[in-house]
């Protein structure tokens, strides 16, 4: 695992946002995978405005979002193909063919879980999957205690994400259960990107450097895997700000 420490979100940011540009650049066909939430919004931000700037296409990339809430609908401006849409999609121009999320409007759960998991294997799974992390330390959805080599599946949302994502529904109903990429989905991903920044996190980011995986914190399965990166910035890492 390589860890990143930079002063603050907009260093992270434009970090993430060069490392994603370097990938498509490359690889002008990548599967990325991709997270929702506020912590990539900045990276998201500088990605489009330095692909409109370097004439970067993005029409050959296709992207698999980690995760949806069920029981809202698509055009909810809460659901995260909103999000997706407004931040990511829209403005640079990734064709609606080639960007997938799962369906949280279906009744049939079981097999929208199965499907996603299908496509991502038939995608030959994801280049650069970028995630961000709970305070509780979950990555996607993937709440504490979900088994390590849990595929596409649903869950019922903790009260400390509820409490977390409270903000972005300011006092509407919101939805209690999501689909999510399981963890062994996540780890199948050819390159991890796991950004963290502000003290919130801090919890979360000591016990994934500490090298132990464990199920109670589900971020630490990314120990095992061979390519990770995490950018942190000094509140999430608790230190004063300098690169490593
Ligand atoms: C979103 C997602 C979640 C968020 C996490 C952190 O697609 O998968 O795991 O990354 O809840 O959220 P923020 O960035 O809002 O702190």
């Amino acid at each position: 695992m390589r860890v990143i420490a930079v002063a603050d979100y907009e260093e992270m940011s434009v970090l993430a946002a060069e490392m994603i540009e370097a990938k498509v650049r490359n690889q002008p066909d990548a599967v990325l995978g991709l997270a929702t939430g506020g912590t990539p919004l900045g990276t998201y931000r500088h990605l489009v405005e330095s692909a409109a700037a370097r004439h970067l296409s993005f029409r050959r990339v296709k992207t698999v979002n980690l995760d949806e809430y069920v029981g809202i609908p698509a055009s909810h401006p809460q659901s995260y193909h909103s999000y997706m849409k407004e931040n990511v999609f829209d403005p640079l121009g990734i064709l609606p063919e080639n960007s997938h999320l799962p369906n949280g409007e279906t009744l049939e759960l079981t097999a929208e879980c199965a499907r996603y998991d299908k496509l991502i294997q038939e995608l030959n799974s994801v280049d650069l999957q970028v995630l961000g992390i709970g305070q509780n330390g979950h990555i996607g959805f993937n709440e504490p205690g979900t088994p390590f080599n849990s595929s596409t599946h649903v869950v019922e949302l903790t009260e400390s994400t509820l409490r977390a994502n409270a903000k972005y529904f300011k006092g509407e109903k919101q939805p209690v259960q999501a689909i999510t990429m399981g963890i062994g989905t996540i780890l199948k991903s050819k390159e991890i990107l796991l950004l963290a920044s502000g003290s919130s996190k801090k919890e979360a980011i000591s016990a994934l450097m500490s090298g132990i995986r464990d199920e109670n914190v589900p971020a630490t399965a990314l120990v095992s895997h061979p390519s990770v990166t995490v950018i942190a910035d000094s509140e999430a890492l608790a230190v004063e700000s300098k690169r490593v």
